[in-house]
């Protein structure tokens, strides 16, 4: 247990669209940190959003010839409803075009023009509009002149700009970044993150003088600020800072930025320049402490490319939907933290999620429907008192007491496949014991009826910890299983609930099956 603050961060979405797999996938790994850190008994903060200004959103806005306001209107409102159906516990849900997100980032923008961190200049070159990004000409000339991620051609830019002094700050960033391992994550990111600024970084691009759809310079209104300057502050000023609110705090902040930052940000490989650079930048001329880490995990594809909506092949929100009401939520969630280590590719594949799927019935809806209903028909529900005496008692025993540590060593690294793999593990150990002790027979025989406690009362010690660590990655299904083994959660945390055995005279519940009989799946 640590009462350490833990502050967690989407990347802010572009409300062009509804979400889909990509979105959903980033939003569920940062819940299932956000749960697993809560449970640990930390103050916790779950921040998501949408980012709303710039070219993107004002082109998508022409296309369906509406504002883009009335556009990132709609979509924001489905992001948001969205992250409820599905479950998704963030605190709070900011959208870049709020009162409190512009004023504080006109502030910001203010004290980087005062300390003389912005200056004007002119930009002439290319410019990647899906994705928001200067290219520079080596860059443009080897991708062709096309975006790397969309194929679309690059547009060339040619106007006078804001710039901001991104070259004084790379010595310091890449310093930082050597000093700090933990700070990008996977460590093959980190490493192409340290190449690039090793080749040599320009001072920054941050306004635009041809766009109208953006925050406003401040005492030049004929620029809007850069959309990634404007976006990549939400992760602050969501918690008040440079709000002007000196009630709760001082001039840098109120309370909650006080408590909260610095945070984790986990976002999709192809935005890591982005949060591991000009951010850091942006926070050093500001004077503030940098994230904690930077977690940049792979992209879903196909046909070896990033899936998404303008490139195509992205598995979409009524697919989940399908797929969710026909396997549960808490099966989709399980299925995305398994398909692959974090940081990897990874590619939508209905027959892996069956299989996932499958997995939870069998391994963990059955391991603890055998013990529940052996406990019930053979000690009447109570838990009798185990005696470990066979060398196949202590293994498990083991188990048990190592998946406390293990699990939170694999949150510790942002290792959730492992996170989510070891509870698994546990409970299909907990199937072989079971099917190698035979408790059926043992209750046969009366010489044997120490051992069928033992068999019982381990078989449900261990399905109880499996279920506890499941708690962030499947809450419904894994609070249901707790509830019928009559596990009492209320206010307890990861620790208080791993470092306690179920008292022997425990009563537990019936056994229900916790998953549905799924025959065909609709999807
Ligand atoms: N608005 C910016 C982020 C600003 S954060 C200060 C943005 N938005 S986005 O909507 O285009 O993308 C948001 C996230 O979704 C990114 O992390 C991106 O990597 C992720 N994904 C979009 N398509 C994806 C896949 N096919 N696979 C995995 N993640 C994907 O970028």
């Amino acid at each position: 247990m640590s009462d350490k603050p833990f502050y967690i961060t989407t990347p802010i979405y572009y409300p062009n669209g509804e979400p889909h797999l990509g979105s959903v996938y980033t939003t569920v790994i940062c819940d299932v940190l956000a749960r697993f850190h809560r449970l640990n008994g930390q103050p916790t903060y779950f921040l998501t959003g949408t980012d709303e200004h710039g070219t993107k959103m004002a082109k998508a806005a022409a296309v369906e010839g509406a504002e883009p306001q009335v556009l990132a209107d709609k979509y924001s409102q489905i992001f948001r409803d969205v992250w409820t159906e599905l479950g998704i516990t963030n605190d709070d849900f900011i959208r870049t075009t709020e009162p409190r997100h512009k004023a504080a980032v006109t502030r910001i923008v203010q004290t980087m023009l005062d300390s003389g961190d912005i200056y004007l200049g002119g930009y002439e070159g290319w410019y990647d509009e899906g994705q928001e990004q200067f290219v520079t000409e080596t860059e443009a000339k080897t991708a062709e002149y096309k975006s790397t991620i969309s194929g679309k051609p690059l547009v060339r830019y040619s106007e006078p700009t804001y710039f901001f002094r991104l070259a004084k700050y790379v010595p310091k960033i890449i310093e930082y970044i050597e000093a700090n391992p933990r700070f990008i994550v996977p460590e093959s990111r980190r490493n192409e993150v340290l190449s690039k600024l090793r080749a040599g970084v320009d001072d920054l691009s941050i306004s635009r003088a041809t766009l109208k759809w953006g925050i406003p310079m401040p005492h030049d209104p004929a620029h809007v600020i850069y959309v990634w300057i404007d976006a990549l502050t939400n992760y602050i000023t969501a918690l008040g800072y440079a709000s002007g609110d000196t009630g709760s705090g001082d001039a840098a902040g109120t309370a909650l930025y006080k408590k909260f930052w610095p945070g984790t940000h986990v976002i999709g490989k192809d935005i890591l320049w982005f949060h591991a650079v000009y951010w850091p930048a942006m926070l050093m001329s500001l004077g503030l402490p940098l994230p904690t880490t930077v977690a940049a995990h792979g992209w879903w594809v196909q046909g070896g490319k990033k899936a998404g909506k303008s490139t195509g092949g992205i598995t979409t929100l009524p697919e989940i939907r399908a797929f969710s009401s026909t396997y549960t939520l808490d099966a989709i969630r399980y299925y995305l933290l398994r398909a692959a280590p974090f940081g990897s590719d990874l590619e939508w594949s209905p027959d892996e999620l069956t299989k996932a799927f499958n997995e939870l019935k069998n391994v963990l809806g059955n391991g603890l429907n055998r013990t529940l209903k052996m406990i019930g028909s053979y000690r009447g529900g109570l838990l009798p008192v185990g005696k470990l005496t066979d060398p196949i008692d202590h293994a498990l025993a083991e188990k048990i007491t190592a998946l406390s540590t293990d699990v939170r060593s694999a949150y510790d690294r942002l290792d959730l496949q492992a996170a989510v793999m070891l509870p698994i593990d546990l409970a299909r150990a907990v199937n072989g014991y079971i099917d190698a002790t035979e408790p059926f027979k043992l209750k046969k025989d009366p010489d044997k009826s120490d051992r069928l406690d033992t068999v019982l009362a381990l078989s449900a010690q261990a399905m109880a910890r499996a279920f506890i660590a499941l708690l962030p990655i499947l809450p419904t299904k894994a609070a249901e299983a707790l509830a019928q083994l009559n596990v009492n959660l209320d206010g307890k945390t990861f620790d208080d609930l791993m470092s306690h055995d179920l008292p022997a005279g425990h009563l537990v519940g019936e056994g229900k099956p916790l998953f549905p009989n799924v025959e065909k799946p609709k999807a």
